[in-house]
C-alpha cells in the first residue's frame, strides 16, 4: 500500500487559490490572477509602488479628490444626506478627503466599507473612527466582484460608492460592465457612485509606472511566486523570473509578466502540479486597462447609471466620474 503524503499547506489554502493556479499554469499562455499579489507582503508593497516618483496613479486621483472632494460631495448629497460606501477597504488618504468633506456638511457620516479581508476591514474602521470624528463605520465582510449587498438607507440619505484607486482596471471589459451593473443593483435611484479610471497616455510614462527604477513593482510582481512557495508549498526561484511590463495598444492596456530566464520545472505538492517553463517562457500575472477619455461615462450609461460630471487633472492623465443610479 502507499501512503499519499500530504503537504499541511494542503489544510491552509483557500480552493479559490488552488484552483485559479491549477487552471491558469496548465494555460498556454501561463497566467496568475492578479488578486493573488494581495497578501500581506504584497499590499505592503503596492503601498510602497504608490510613493515610488513613476507611479502616477495614485498621487494624481489624490490631487483631484483634494481639490474637488467638497464639490464632489455637494453635488453627490444635494439636499439629504451622505452614506458613504466604498469598496475595497479605503486607500486610507483618498477615502479621508471624501468622509473629511461629507462631515462639513453634516453631523455624523455612515461609512460602510467593503471588503474581502475582515483584518483590512477592522483596521480602516479603528483608524478613520479615530481620525475624523463624526464617522460611524460599519464594515462589510463581502466579495464585492460575486455578490453585493448594502445596509438599507432611510429615505432621507443617498448613498454614494466609491470605487476609487482605478482598481476597475485590473478587470476584463466585460467583467467590470458586469460590476458596474452589480453595484447599480444594490442601489436605489438617486444614489451616486465615484469611479476612478486611469487614462490612455505616453508609453513611456505608463512603461516607467509598472517598471520603477527602484525595482519596487518587479518585488510586487515576483511576490506572487514567493506567496506560491508558502501556500502551495511550491518550489518556485523568484529570483530566476524577470519582471516584465508592456503595453498592449490593441487591448488598451499595460500588462505585468515573469518571464522564466532558463528552461526549468517547478512543483507544486498542494495542488499536485509540475510545470515546465521554456527559456523566455512568461507568466501573464496582470491587466490594468486604460480608458479613452469618455469610455468610462459610456460603460456607466450602459450600466444603469447617468453621468453627472467628471473631473480630471491638467495632463488628462487620470479622471474621477461621478454618476447617478435612474
Ligand atoms: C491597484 C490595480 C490600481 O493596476 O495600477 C500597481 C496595481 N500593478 N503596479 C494598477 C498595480 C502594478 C494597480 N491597481
Amino acid at each position: 500500500m502507499t501512503t499519499i503524503p500530504v503537504s499541511p499547506a494542503t489544510f491552509h489554502i483557500s480552493d479559490k487559490i488552488a484552483s485559479s493556479v491549477y487552471e491558469g499554469l496548465l494555460s498556454k499562455p501561463k497566467w496568475l490572477p492578479s488578486w493573488l499579489f494581495y497578501d500581506s507582503a504584497g499590499s505592503r508593497l503596492f503601498e510602497e509602488i504608490t510613493r515610488t516618483p513613476e507611479y502616477y496613479v495614485t498621487r494624481t486621483e489624490r490631487a483631484i479628490l483634494e481639490e474637488r472632494a467638497s464639490e464632489i460631495v455637494a453635488q453627490a448629497a444635494g439636499q439629504n444626506a451622505l452614506r458613504l460606501v466604498e469598496l475595497g477597504a479605503g486607500s486610507a488618504e483618498k477615502t479621508r478627503l471624501l468622509l473629511s468633506a461629507a462631515v462639513e456638511r453634516q453631523d455624523t457620516v455612515f461609512y460602510e466599507p467593503v471588503d474581502v479581508s475582515a483584518s483590512a476591514l477592522i483596521e480602516a474602521q479603528m483608524r478613520i473612527e479615530e481620525e475624523i470624528p463624526g464617522v460611524l463605520v460599519c464594515p462589510r465582510v463581502e466579495d464585492y466582484t460575486h455578490n453585493l449587498e448594502l445596509d438599507s438607507t432611510l429615505p432621507s440619505e443617498r448613498r454614494l460608492v466609491l470605487y476609487i484607486g482605478s482598481s476597475i482596471g485590473n478587470f476584463e471589459p466585460g467583467e467590470s460592465l458586469m460590476l458596474l451593473e452589480r453595484v447599480r443593483a444594490a442601489l436605489d435611484p438617486g444614489d451616486c457612485l465615484l469611479l476612478g479610471v486611469d487614462l490612455v497616455k505616453d508609453e513611456a510614462v505608463l512603461h516607467a509606472a509598472y517598471d520603477d527604477a527602484a525595482g519596487v513593482t518587479a518585488a510586487f510582481n515576483r511576490n506572487v511566486l514567493v506567496r506560491l512557495n508558502r501556500e502551495l508549498d511550491a518550489d518556485f526561484h523568484p529570483e530566476t523570473f524577470a519582471h516584465r511590463a508592456v503595453w498592449n495598444a490593441a487591448e488598451s492596456r499595460m500588462e505585468m509578466h515573469l518571464v522564466s530566464e532558463t528552461k526549468q520545472t517547478v512543483w507544486l505538492p498542494a495542488i499536485d502540479l509540475r510545470v515546465e517553463f521554456a527559456a523566455g517562457e512568461s507568466i501573464h500575472t496582470e491587466n490594468s486597462y486604460k480608458y479613452q477619455p469618455g469610455h468610462a461615462e459610456a460603460w456607466l450609461a450602459k450600466a444603469g447609471f447617468v453621468h453627472e460630471a467628471t473631473w480630471t487633472d491638467e495632463r488628462g492623465w487620470f479622471a474621477v466620474c461621478l454618476a447617478r443610479a435612474v
